[in-house]
């Protein structure tokens, strides 16, 4: 019997991501937790800081928990204001999470990764999965350096642990936190607000994205997915889409016609600058059969219609 415990279920995949494992495996098999205070849940929520290790342990005894799976983290501009508490949050909640695994108090680990992991002399079109890998932010070193522990655990203690790296991620059902892809869901906001908007990165910056749709799904199979067929025990390279301010914009305009976007980039350009701007991700494709569902226009008329 599978139980779940989906840790920064707050945050922007965790919503999506606790409704869909509700669908898939029961409302009362799937724990919701975050570091925040919950007024309005339906299903099982827990207030829980990741890096105090007795509550999580409490927490796993508690519900009889199984499988884990790890959202907390600080994302790439919130990290670079804060690199201290952005190393330590993002590693040691790694640690407390794989050592559980380790320890047989757990048997499966979700644990995402990110385009963050590649740095400026990465090849920036196509980007392989095996590459040059020299991110210069901190977010990307503690995505990089997760990566590594991930792929050590699983050779060296048997823990079945599972990533992917995923593009910007743009839904209509959350707000983003904190990273350098946020605009690409900001920008819908504002469209339909007030018809403006003041972008942080400049016309051209193309960068991967993915729906968040196609984003939980591949999480899921890939947590589905024999164990045999995974030839990738770091991170799976992922992608959706590729576009940059000026064409989503553009895409925007065919739905609100007099819809106008500034450009002012500030400190997040240095950011996008040092990322891929495609990805391939022939891996996944190959080892689980990995499809994505949505291309621009497609979730510039998802994002539209539903938050119209
Ligand atoms: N979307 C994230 C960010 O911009 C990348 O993983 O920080």
């Amino acid at each position: 019997m599978k139980k779940i415990l989906v840790i920064g279920s707050k945050g922007q995949i965790g919503g999506e991501l606790v409704e869909e494992l509700r669908k898939v495996y029961g409302q009362e098999n799937v724990i919701s937790s975050d570091i925040k205070e919950d007024n309005n849940t339906n299903g099982i929520y827990e207030k829980l800081d990741v890096l105090n290790k007795e509550d999580l342990f409490s927490v796993i005894k508690k519900h009889a928990v199984n499988e884990i799976y790890l959202l907390a983290a600080l994302l790439s501009a919130t990290a670079e204001k804060n690199p201290a508490f952005g190393w330590k949050l993002n590693m040691e909640s790694l640690f407390n999470i794989l050592d559980l695994a380790k320890e047989k108090q757990i048997t499966k680990v979700y644990w995402p990764s990110s385009i963050a992991v590649f740095g400026p002399t990465t090849p920036k079109i196509n980007t392989p999965q095996y590459t040059i890998m020299e991110p210069s932010t901190v977010y990307g070193i503690s995505k990089l350096a997760g990566e590594r522990w991930c792929e050590y655990y699983y050779n060296k203690y048997n823990v079945d642990v599972r990533s992917l790296r995923y593009p910007g991620l743009i839904g209509w059902k959350s707000m983003p936190g904190g990273g350098t892809t946020d605009y690409a869901v900001d920008i819908f906001h504002q469209a339909i607000k007030t018809k403006q908007y003041e972008c942080f990165l400049s016309e051209n910056t193309t960068l991967p994205m993915m729906y968040m749709e196609d984003a939980i799904r591949a999480t899921i199979e890939l947590m589905q997915a024999n164990p045999t067929c995974l030839s990738i025990r770091s991170s799976y390279n992922l992608a959706g889409m590729s576009f940059n301010p000026k064409e989503i914009s553009t895409e925007i305009k065919k739905f609100i016609p007099d819809f106008n976007i500034i450009y002012k980039p500030d400190y997040r350009q240095q950011i996008a600058d040092s990322w891929p701007q495609s990805i391939d991700d022939k891996e996944a494709k190959n080892d689980w059969n990995w499809k994505p569902n949505y291309n621009l226009e497609k979730l510039t008329q998802t994002m539209i219609k539903n938050l119209s």
